[in-house]
């Protein structure tokens, strides 16, 4: 690790008045210097309710996005201007539209991984944190979800007495652990605990042991006796893990899991993002109104 780069970031930082935000699939570097790190839902909050002038959000496109909806006064940057997430892009607004004439009934209830377009034409926001959470407590029983069909169908399974109309996405990095890798890993390994993130296929989700959000995932095995775990989501989750779990043993299946997208931001371009204010999140003002009111609502309904 670059520790002058790191020295250097923590000091830049103060002088620009800025917080650094990182998700926990960001390289352990960019964690390590980090003012928060934390899942979905946990990082918007903290954007939210921050007081420094701006924002520097190591993760990607859709989560600096949900901080600048949050907040519109501050300055919020990506340091890596090309960190999308292929999710997000699987769904789109005029889809959106046309599902809510094909189901004038329905809500619709779409994930924080989508762009503010589609925020802008959805009903209230989720994370995989709260998503049971959200849809339990909308009083319809006809729900468009999307884009993760994944995450749509766990919540189907939990939810049984309403309907939940499912959209064709899909994570390119959870898609490709398969139920015979883990039942392999079960095999060798009888006694490890199995931690799936809900955007996993579903027939993955159900062998899980415990089902949730990456920080969900970290809170269990930090809160629970067991030796070994096979943490079934994108390695970066294990940085934070073994920091707070010398003594245990976490696995990551395929040899790592590994969000590309994730991982191109780096100390450089941290610092640099900070240096010059590069690459700052402009959102049309109407746009912006309009999916700031699916964010808030999960922070209302979602507490
Ligand atoms: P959470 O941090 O909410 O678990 O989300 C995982 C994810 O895929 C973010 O892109
Ligand atoms: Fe998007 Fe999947 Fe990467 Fe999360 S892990 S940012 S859902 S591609």
């Amino acid at each position: 690790m670059d520790h002058s780069l790191s020295q250097k970031i923590i000091q830049l930082k103060k002088e620009k008045d800025a917080i650094i935000l990182a998700h926990y699939y960001q390289r352990g570097e960019v964690q390590d210097i980090a003012d928060f790190v934390g899942d979905s839902y946990y990082l918007s909050k903290v954007a939210k309710d921050c007081k420094e002038n701006t924002i520097v959000f190591c993760g990607v496109k859709f989560m600096a996005e949900s901080a600048k909806i949050l907040s519109p006064d501050k300055r919020v940057l990506l340091p890596a201007f090309d960190a999308g997430c292929p999710m997000a892009d699987m769904a789109d607004a005029e889809g959106v539209l046309e599902m809510r004439k094909k189901y004038p009934d329905a809500k619709v209830v779409c994930y924080i991984n989508s762009t503010a377009e589609v925020k802008a034409v959805s009903d209230i926001c989720c994370t995989s944190s709260n998503a049971v959470q959200i849809i339990n407590n909308i009083k319809e029983k006809e729900i468009i979800f999307l884009p993760d069909k994944n995450l749509g169908q766990y919540i189907q399974n939990q939810v049984p007495n309403k309907k939940i109309i499912l959209w064709d996405g899909f994570c390119i990095t959870h898609k490709k652990v398969t139920k015979e890798q883990i039942l392999k890993v079960k095999d060798i390994h009888p006694d490890i605990k199995i931690l799936v993130h809900p955007e996993c296929e579903i027939e993955v989700i159900e062998l899980g042991d415990f089902v949730g959000s990456t920080g969900g995932i970290i809170s269990f095995a930090s809160n629970s006796d067991f030796e070994k775990y096979l943490i079934v989501t994108e390695v970066g989750v294990l940085h934070e893990l073994k920091k707070r779990n010398p003594n245990k043993k976490f696995f990551n299946p395929l040899g790592t899991m590994t969000c590309i997208n994730m991982k191109k931001t780096t100390l450089e371009n941290v610092y640099d993002s900070l240096l010059y204010s590069q690459h700052e999140i402009i959102l049309d003002e109407d746009l912006r109104k309009k999916a700031y009111n699916s964010l808030i609502n999960m922070h209302i309904f979602g507490r």
